[in-house]
This record gives C-alpha cells, structure tokens and sequence, in this order.
C-alpha cells in the first residue's frame, strides 16, 4: 500500500513536472511542487459523492492544467504562491480526515472552507490548530463528530469561525465543546468577527471571556445547551449585527437597556428562558430587522416604542404573556412580513387595522389571545398574505366573501371564535393555493356542494369540527395528500367510510369524534398508515373490535363508544404509544402485562368497562406514566407492588372494582401523585404508616378517596396530617391539572389538545362527575368505612380541604371545634355516624360552605345560626333527635341542661372486651407512656384481627388523648 502510492506520487510529480515545463513558457505564475502534491493527494483520499445536480468543482482540477493556483476554489499568494485560500464547500466530498492528512501540509492557508460535505462523522483532527494564519474556518454542515480539538484554540488570528450544523440524521448535533472548554476559546480568539457553534453541544454557561470579544459581529450559539444567565453586556458588544441564541431551554437572562449606537439587526432568544420585559429602550435599535423571543417567559406591555423599529421584517413574540390594547403605532412598521403574536395576552377590541399598513406581509398569526370584534374586512387588502391564523381569539359575525381575494393564501385558520353564518366551502377552492383550512369551534354551518367531479387543490389540513356537517364529505376521497382531518363534533351518522383508510396513507392526525358513527364500512379495521400519530374515534356509537391503528402511533383515543372483545395484542407493539383511552366500552377480559412495559406511555384510562382479573404486574421502572384510571371495571387481586415504579404518577384511579388489599401506604413514594382513588373496593385493615417519619409521604397528594371500602380502627387523620399538599394552599393557581396541555403544529395549523383530570367524587350523596379539577382542589372522601373514635383535633391542620365526607362510619364524641379552620371548605359531610354534643358554633366561619350534612347521629343542642346556616335545610340536620333551633322546627328552650351531651355511648364495648383481655399484658409489661407503647406494638403485630382493634381503640398519638387513651384502657382492665 505504502509503495503503491509512493510510485503513485512519484508519477504525479513527474507529472507535474511535464507539463509545468510547457506552461512555464507561457504563465508566470505557478504553484509550487509540495503543495501540489497535497492538494492531489487530499482530493485522493476522498470518494466523490457525485449528484446528478452538482458538479463538484473538485473534478474540474484536472483539466486545469498543473498550476493549482489557477484551479477552482483555490487561491495563492501573488509574491510567495503558497496556497493560501481553498474553497472546498459543496463538493460532494465523502471520507474520513485525519492529523496526518495532507491538508496540513498547506501551512499557509488563510481561508479553509470544507462546508457541506460528508467526513463520515470523524473528528475535526487537530492538526487544525496548525493551520496558525487561518483567518477563515468553515466546518459546517459536513458531518463532524465529538469533541472540538485543543488545537483551535490556537488560531488566534481567526476572524471566522463556522462549525455549526453537524447533525446525526436525527438531527441532532455530533459536536461538543467540553476540552478546550468555551473559555479558553473565547479568551484566545479575540479578533473574532463570526462564531457560528449552532449545535454545538456545549452544556454549560456562556464564558466571561466572551464579553471582551469586542470584534464579534455575528454570534449564532442556537441550540448548543448552554446553561445558566446570559450576561447583558453580551447585548452591548459594540459591533454585534446578529445575536442568536434560540432553542437553550436552560439559559436565562433578561433584555437591558438598549443604546442607540447599538447595531443589533437579528435578535433572536427563541426558546429560552428570557424573562422580564420587553424595554421602551427597544426602540433604540434602529437597524433591527429580525425580533425573535418565541416560547420564552416575557410578560409586559409591547411599548410602543417598537413602532421605531422601521426596518423591523420579522416579529416573533409567540408563547408568551405579552399584553397590549393599542397597536396603532404597527401603522409605522411597514416592512413587516411576518407577524406573530401567538398565544398571548393581547386583548383587543378588533383586530388592529394598523396593520392594513402592512402591504408587505405574508404571515400574520393572532392565534391564542383575546380578541374581540368582527373579522376585518381590510384584511382581504394584503393581497400578499399566504398565512393568516386567527384562531383562539373572540370574533363574531361572518366571514366576508372578499376573502377569496387572498389569492395566495396557503393557510386560513379561524377555528376556536365565535364567527357564524353559512359558509360556502365553494368560496376556498378559488383560492388556488390554500392548503390548510381551519374553521373548527365556530357556529358555522358549512355548505359542501358536490364538488368531487371537480379537480381541486389537495389539502394539507382541513379543521372542519363543529361545522354543522351531516354527511362525511365526499370530496375527502381523493384528497391524497391531507395530514390532518378534523370532523369532530358535527351530526355526521352512519358507517365511516372504508377510504379513509387508503387516505390514512398521509394522515397524520384524524379526529371523527363527538359525531354519530355507528360502526365502520370495514368489518375489521386496520390502519395501513404508518403516518398517523393520533386517532380520535371518542364520543361516537362504534361497535365491534377495536380498530388497529399502526404502531407507530402516539395517541389513541376511543371512549364512550361500544366496542367490545378484548384488547387486541397488536397493542403491545405500539412501543410510541403515549395516550391510550379506552375508557367507557364494553371492553373485556384481562388488562395485558405488556401495558406496564410501553415506556412512552403518559396517560392510560381503562376506566369504565369489563375488564377483569388481576392489574397487570409489570410496571417497570423509568416508565413516564402520569395518569393510570382503571375504575369501574372489575378487577381482583392485590394492587400490583412494582406500581411504586411509576415514579412520574400523578393521578391513579382504581375506584368500583373488587381490589382486595391493605391500605397501599407504599404508594407514599411516590412524589408527584397528587390523587389517590380507591373507592368502592375491598380494601381492608387499619390505615397506617409502616414507617414512621418517612418525609416522603404522599409529598403531592390532594385528593384522596378511600370511601366504600372495609378500612377499620380510627380516623387515619393523624397520618393524613403529614400530606403537606393539603395543608399549603398553593396559592390563587387556577390552572387544571392535566397530564399535557399540546399545541400540535402540523403544517402551521396549531391544534390544541390536552388531557384534563377527570374524577368522580360523592358530594352530598351524589356521585359527581368533576371533568376538570383545578390544582388547588383539595379532598379527603374517607366515608362508609368501619372508622371508629373520635374525630381528632388535627383536622384543623388540612387547612387546603375543600372537601371533607367522614359519613357513614362508627365516628363518637364531638365535632372538632377546629374544623372551623378549614376555611376552604366547600362540602362537610358527618352524617351517619355516632357522634354527640354541639354543633361548634366556629363552624359558621366556614363562608365557602355550601354542603354541610350532619344528619343521623346523636347531636344536641341549637343549631349554630347566621352565615352559611343560614343556608342549609332540615335534612341537613335530620336524625339528631336533641337538635334545636332554625331551620328545625323544635325550638331552643333557652339554659335547657337537655341540650349537654349524654355520656358518650359504649355499645361496642362490650363485644370487644374480650379482646382487649388478651391484649393488655402486652400492654402491661412494656409499661411505658402510651405513645412510645403503641409505636411499639403497631410495630410488633401488624394485620391482626385484634390489631386492628387495637388500632381502633387507642392509637392516639397526641399528649392530651394519651391520657384518655391511658384511662379508658385502665377503666377496662379494672373491669376485667
Ligand atoms: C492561545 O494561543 C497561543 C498562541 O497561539 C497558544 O500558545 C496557547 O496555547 C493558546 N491557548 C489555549 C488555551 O489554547
Ligand atoms: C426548545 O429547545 C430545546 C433544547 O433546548 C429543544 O429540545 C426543543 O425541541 C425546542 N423546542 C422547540 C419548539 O423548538
Ligand atoms: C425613536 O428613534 C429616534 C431616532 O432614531 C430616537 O431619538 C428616539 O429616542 C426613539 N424613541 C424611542 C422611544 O426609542
């Protein structure tokens, strides 16, 4: 190998010998032998990846003769003729390159652009960093892979340096700069005019070297994970054009106060976490064309000092919480081309008609504010515009018929307002270039005249829900290019038409719910696409199998139809699955294993249905799930141990089935689970804690419901009193728990979806349905059980309870004064137990109560009188036989000793003596405070019978009922 290309090289140079003799006669000028030599031999170790579109300048070398200086890309020093420039980019160039590659042999080099080639994910040798009067390095785009070498950090005398976009066919950068880390780079390449590390994988905060980089003048640091706050004198380097730090989820930092000798012509914080406001000083940057802070945390006023900006082209201010009433001063802005102001907080009585300005602009995107007014006719004037997205806003009325002025519109949304009227879809087939259409969630009743006979435009994106349709749309059967169609909620009856599925080849998105379909044309349906990432069939009257959708799909949605049979298998290999709602079938037969183990898994509702057997066993660890409801089914078993993987779980619903098992206080674990349902189960035992001061326990939960279940011994309130998350409020957050809120994207269409927490609670005996339940709602259910006792003072602690139902147990003594602490109440329901004495008149600051129920038990005494009681009925209060006052009729006889509580009832004493006989030694003989002794014996007998008594009886682990706990116990043993 060696000597085949030595002799090769030999050759070349006899080569060049020849002809360079006969050229000399005619040129002057001609490089020299050695770097001749390498050129041929750096072009050697390449494959030429030719296209059929390119021709590689690389293969005019040999027909221009022997004096590289004149070949293409190259250029020589007019005195010495060194190379010193060469200009490789986009030649096709495929292989690998290394230190002892000839290229370094060209020491003079002074401009070295490999751009847009294919090195075969090799590093960038670091031979680089000999190449000392490099000026110019273009790396980019030619598939480099790790670590930048030491050596670059050399070449101080660079002005340019390009390493960006070495991607992975992922798209993900191949590049990190870790060693020589970003600071000592930065502190050597000071003449620096140009650094583009886009996708450099540099993950960690922006060096202080990089301030005194005073020559810098573009800046391109977009997606390179660079972490903590960008320093604001960043902003103030003196001849900085263009700043670019999009898609570094992990920088923070906020805008300064903006000179006007500053020359920013791009800023662009895209996707960061920016914060703050938008300056007024915005308005000194006179040259700005391009302003990006999309998906960042802004919120402020939009000063109307941008109405300066008068070469402003592009304004990006989407996702944030920006707000604004008067935008009069956009008239000013007229070389606007793209205006989005998506998803804020603007709220403007019509859509601003200064931007009828704005002749030049061809995307204007309103979607997600809060705008008011008709649709503006002046709109259909930007003749220019091929992106107009109104959608998420408040219009009214109708839509003009001028739009179909907007001849080159692509994309028209105006889905989620409240515009009405007939719409002719006949109107949007003269505009040729429509693509996607989004009408969704108005009051529009849509005319679709029989239009498939005629050749029209294939759609992109059809948001057609709520449109008042009764027919599936005939024309859809040769819409072969559609990636998303959106029918929901219309009238449309009958079969679902068989050629949907041969256009589920380029669908992306179908969503047919909230309709009347009955079943599908097909008997057995399978989805031949692998296109489609999220099937919405929910709300219909579908019967049959479920449908098989591809694997590769993300969300599966089906509830409140009728299908029936069991889980197909297919389902376990829908390894991408995150969404899957079964939920309100007649599905049967056993939940698959496999659903433990699909690891993108984030909601799975099953809830509802036929189910039965044990919950599958497997759920491993690293899953993502945050919601698992099962509820209503009929499972047995035990409750699956390894659920404690579900490191992510929010919220688990196995409420209605015949689960058999202690108290699952392992659960405790978990840190996000915020509710916890169980109702309506076989669930069995005292509640305890196995560990005491674990201070993980149940750090989330908000919401618990053990209602209807077997659970005995006392209140486990003391236990409850640990769940911090019911005791902080967690403020005026008003938002809906949900397991994701989306903006799907697909061909510029934004689709809102989201998964909101549903639950069912019982509220004053009914079972009530909350479709969204707000982050701070709070509920503790514990009702028909066999809880006995007192209920004790703590309960005062769960200041967050908006929810309280202790009915149906064996509950005695006192209503605890301290409920009056719980001034979030809205519902307290005590009816059916055993209890006796007042009602404490401290129960009438409970200003949000609207459900108090104390009826069935043994209260006496006048009713507490003004604020809410004044509100609630006789059956409020019903079965209290010594209850007095408004609204019962029974009048307080004033100083009446009737109305002091009798002595507290002992019917279950009797039974239960026996028991406590073979207790008490143990008792006896540890012969300490009765609160050690119990942490003791908890500790010792666990799931007895007689534990469980013992539970019941005396597990009281405050001070004051230790005492009585100790009385009582003695009372007893005497009597024995
Ligand atoms: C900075 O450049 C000088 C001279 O080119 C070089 O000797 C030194 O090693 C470089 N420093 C780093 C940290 O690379
Ligand atoms: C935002 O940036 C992160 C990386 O920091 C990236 O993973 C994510 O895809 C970006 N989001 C968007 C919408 O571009
Ligand atoms: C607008 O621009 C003018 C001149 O370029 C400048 O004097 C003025 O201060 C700017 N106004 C704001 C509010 O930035």
């Amino acid at each position: 190998m060696a000597t085949s290309s030595s002799t090769h090289f030999f050759l070349l140079s006899l080569v060049f010998l020849v002809i360079s003799f006969f050229q000399l006669s005619s040129h002057q000028q001609l490089c020299l032998k050695d770097e001749y030599l390498a050129l041929m031999q750096f072009k050697d170790s390449f494959v030429i990846e030719r296209q059929a579109s390119t021709y590689p300048k690389i293969d005019l070398w040999k027909s221009q003769g022997v004096d590289c200086c004149s070949w293409e890309g190259i250029w020589c020093d007019q005195n010495t003729f060194h190379v010193i420039g060469l200009d490789l980019s986009s030649s096709c160039l495929f292989g690998s390159i290394n230190s002892s590659s000839s290229l370094f042999h060209l020491r003079h080099l002074q401009y070295l652009n490999l751009a847009l080639n294919d090195f075969n994910f090799s590093k960038i040798p670091s031979a680089m960093g000999n190449l000392s009067k490099l000026t110019y390095l273009n790396l980019s785009r030619s598939f480099f892979a790790g670590q930048i070498p030491q050596g670059i950090s050399k070449l101080s005398k660079l002005v340019e340096l390009d390493l960006s976009f070495n991607l992975n066919y992922l798209h993900q950068g191949l590049l990190e700069l870790k060693k020589p880390d970003w600071n000592s780079l930065a502190q050597n390449l000071t003449r620096l005019e140009w650094l583009d590390l886009s996708l450099v994988g540099i993950n960690s905060p922006i060096p202080k070297a990089l301030v005194n980089m005073s020559s810098l003048t573009y800046l391109h640091l977009g997606h390179c994970g660079l972490l903590g706050k960008f320093s604001r004198d960043i902003f103030q380097l003196p001849k900085l054009q263009v700043l670019d730090l999009v898609n570094n989820w992990e920088l923070s930092g906020s805008f300064p106060k903006f000179h006007s000798h500053n020359q920013l012509r791009v800023l662009d914080v895209g996707n960061t976490t920016f914060s703050g406001e938008l300056p007024v000083s915005i308005g000194m940057l006179s040259s700005l064309e391009y302003l990006d802070v999309r998906s960042c945390d802004f919120s402020s006023l939009v000063p109307p000092s941008i109405g300066n900006l008068t070469k402003l082209q592009v304004l990006i201010l989407l996702n944030n919480s920006f707000y604004g009433e008067d935008f009069s001063f956009f008239s000013n802005l007229t070389q606007l081309t793209k205006v989005f102001l998506t998803l804020n907080h603007f709220t403007f009585n019509e859509v601003p008609s200064s931007f009828a300005n704005l002749i030049h602009l061809k995307s204007l995107n309103l979607f997600g504010n809060q705008i008011t007014g008709h649709f503006p006719s002046w709109i259909t004037n930007l003749t220019d515009l091929r992106y107009l997205d109104l959608g998420y806003n408040m219009l009214q009325g109708s839509l003009p018929s001028s739009i179909s002025r907007l001849k080159n519109l692509e994309t028209f949304i105006v889905s989620y307002n409240n515009l009405s009227g007939i719409v002719e879809f006949d109107t949007f087939l003269e505009l040729k270039s429509l693509k996607s259409l989004g009408l969704s969630h108005n009051n529009f009743s849509l005319v679709i005249k029989a239009t498939t006979n005629r050749t029209i435009q294939k759609f992109k994106g059809l948001g057609l829900a709520s449109c008042n349709l009764n027919e599936f749309p005939e024309f859809l059967q040769n819409q072969s290019e559609l990636n998303v169609l959106v029918l929901a909620s219309n009238n449309i009856h009958g079969q679902i038409p068989s050629w949907i599925m041969n256009m589920s080849a380029s669908l992306w998105i179908l969503d047919l719910s909230h309709n009347n379909f009955t079943s599908f044309e097909e008997s057995f349906v399978v989805f031949p696409s692998t296109s489609l990432l999220y099937l919405v069939l929910s709300f219909n009257f579908l019967r049959g199998p479920l449908p098989i959708p591809p694997p590769s799909i993300l969300y599966y949605l089906v509830s409140r139809n009728m299908f029936s049979g069991k889980i197909p298998s297919q389902f376990c290999k829908m390894t991408s699955l995150q969404v899957l709602d079964l939920s309100h079938n007649n599905l049967s037969g056993m939940i698959p294993q496999c659903f433990g183990k699909l690891s993108s898994m984030l909601v799975l509702n099953l809830e509802g249905n036929n189910f039965d057997g044990p919950m599958p066993e497997t759920w491993e660890s690293g899953n993502k799930l945050k919601a698992i409801k099962m509820g209503q089914n009929i499972l047995q078993g035990r409750l699956p141990r390894s659920l404690s993987n579900c490191k992510m779980l929010e919220f688990l619903d196995l409420g209605n089935n015949k689960i058999k098992d202690t108290f699952p206080s392992w659960l405790g674990a978990l840190p996000k689970l915020r509710i916890l349902i169980l109702h309506s189960n076989r669930l069995y035992g005292t509640i305890s804690i196995k560990v005491p001061k674990t201070d993980f326990l149940f750090p989330k939960l908000r919401i618990i419901d053990l209602s209807d279940n077997g659970f005995v011994g006392t209140l486990p309130i003391d236990f409850l009193v640990r769940w911090n998350a019911i005791t902080d409020l967690d403020g005026q957050n008003a938002t809906y728990l949900r397991a994701y809120n989306h903006y799907f994207m697909l061909n510029l269409i934004i689709i809102p979806y989201q998964f909101p927490y549903s639950m069912t609670i019982t509220n004053k005996g009914r079972k009530m349905e909350y479709a969204k339940i707000l982050e701070v709602f709070s509920a503790m259910d514990l009702s028909s059980n066999k809880f006995e006792g007192e209920i004790p003072e703590v309960i005062g602690n769960l200041k967050g309870l908006q929810l309280l139902n202790l009915s149906n147990n064996i509950l005695v003594g006192p209503i605890p004064r301290t409920l009056g602490y719980l001034t979030n109440l809205e519902a307290l329901d005590l009816s059916q137990n055993r209890l006796t004495g007042r009602i404490p008149t401290q129960l009438t600051r409970l200003n949000f109560l609207e459900v108090f129920n104390v009826s069935h038990n043994h209260l006496t005494g006048p009713i507490p009188q003004g604020q809410q009681f004044d509100t609630f009925e006789n059956d409020s209060f019903d079965g209290n036989s010594g209850l007095c006052g408004m609204p019962l009729s029974r009048k307080c006889d004033c100083c009446n000793s009737k109305d002091l509580p009798p002595p507290s009832s002992t019917s279950k004493g009797n039974e239960d003596s026996g028991l406590l006989a073979k207790f008490s030694w143990k008792l006896v003989l540890l012969g300490y405070g009765c609160g050690f002794l119990i942490g003791i014996v908890i500790g010792n007998i666990a799931f007895t019978r007689k534990h469980e008594w013992f539970m019941k009886t005396f597990r009281i682990s405050y001070p004051r009922r230790q005492r009585e706990g100790c009385e009582r116990l003695n009372k007893r043993k005497q009597r024995r």
